[in-house]
């Protein structure tokens, strides 16, 4: 009887022992920023636009939020990673977290290419996310991966809103947009493939409810 408390306290410190791990290494980077992404930004070979200055500064604090986001999606897969039960799901989480780290490498580099700087909010929505993910882990792998594929399904929405709102020249901008929102779709298909389940429509709502709140913030700060 003992052995088994002892057995199972054991399996717990280890489990907050990875959690802590987790939150620590991804909570560096975003503090400190400066991603360094594995692909080159798709923005690359495209010249400058020429904008008026309230047209650059609405595409810099456009990339503020999708940046925002890419901290949070990247927290959510990481924190996913840790309780994931499946080995599988626990490698495509980890894969998923690097690509993300790309578009936050890109966004990060158009920021400031605009003259800004990244949301000075930016560990909050990680811990947040982090948490979120940890818990739809936790929950289950198809919920989690039901999660990923709604987050996804979501993000890319939220791009193809941006878009429009782009000021018309802005190729390089638009060029980065355009490869996230071919990745995160991908994301979102794998993630259903591996099994995710659909999630219930008020979960969506509130999903939906959450990401409207980080990006209003981030689009100011
Ligand atoms: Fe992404
Ligand atoms: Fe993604």
């Amino acid at each position: 009887m003992l052995r088994c408390n002892i057995k199972n306290m054991q399996r717990r410190y280890s489990t907050l022992d990875k959690l802590f791990t987790e939150l620590n290494r991804g909570l560096a980077p975003a503090l400190e920023t400066n991603a360094v992404a594995d692909r080159p930004t798709p923005a690359q070979s495209l010249p400058e636009a020429t904008m008026s200055d309230s047209e650059r500064e609405h595409a810099m604090r456009l990339m503020r939020v999708n940046h925002a986001g890419e901290v949070a999606a990247q927290a959510l897969y990481h924190g996913q990673a840790v309780t994931a039960k499946l080995p599988e799901v626990r490698a495509e989480m980890e894969h998923a977290a690097e690509e993300e780290n790309d578009h936050l490498a890109w966004c990060e580099e158009r920021i400031r290419e605009l003259g800004g700087e990244v949301s000075a909010l930016q560990p909050f929505w990680y811990a947040g996310s982090f948490a979120l993910g940890a818990l739809a882990g936790a929950i289950g792998d198809k919920w989690s991966l039901g999660f990923v594929a709604e987050t996804e399904k979501q993000v890319v929405k939220h791009l193809e809103e941006h878009e429009t709102q782009l000021p018309a020249e802005d190729q390089k901008t638009r060029a980065i947009l355009k490869q996230m929102k071919q990745d995160e779709a991908e994301h979102g298909e794998k993630a259903m493939q591996a099994g995710g389940a659909e999630l219930p429509e008020v979960v969506q709502l509130m999903m939906s409810l959450s990401s409207k709140v980080m990006t209003k913030t981030a689009y100011w700060w």
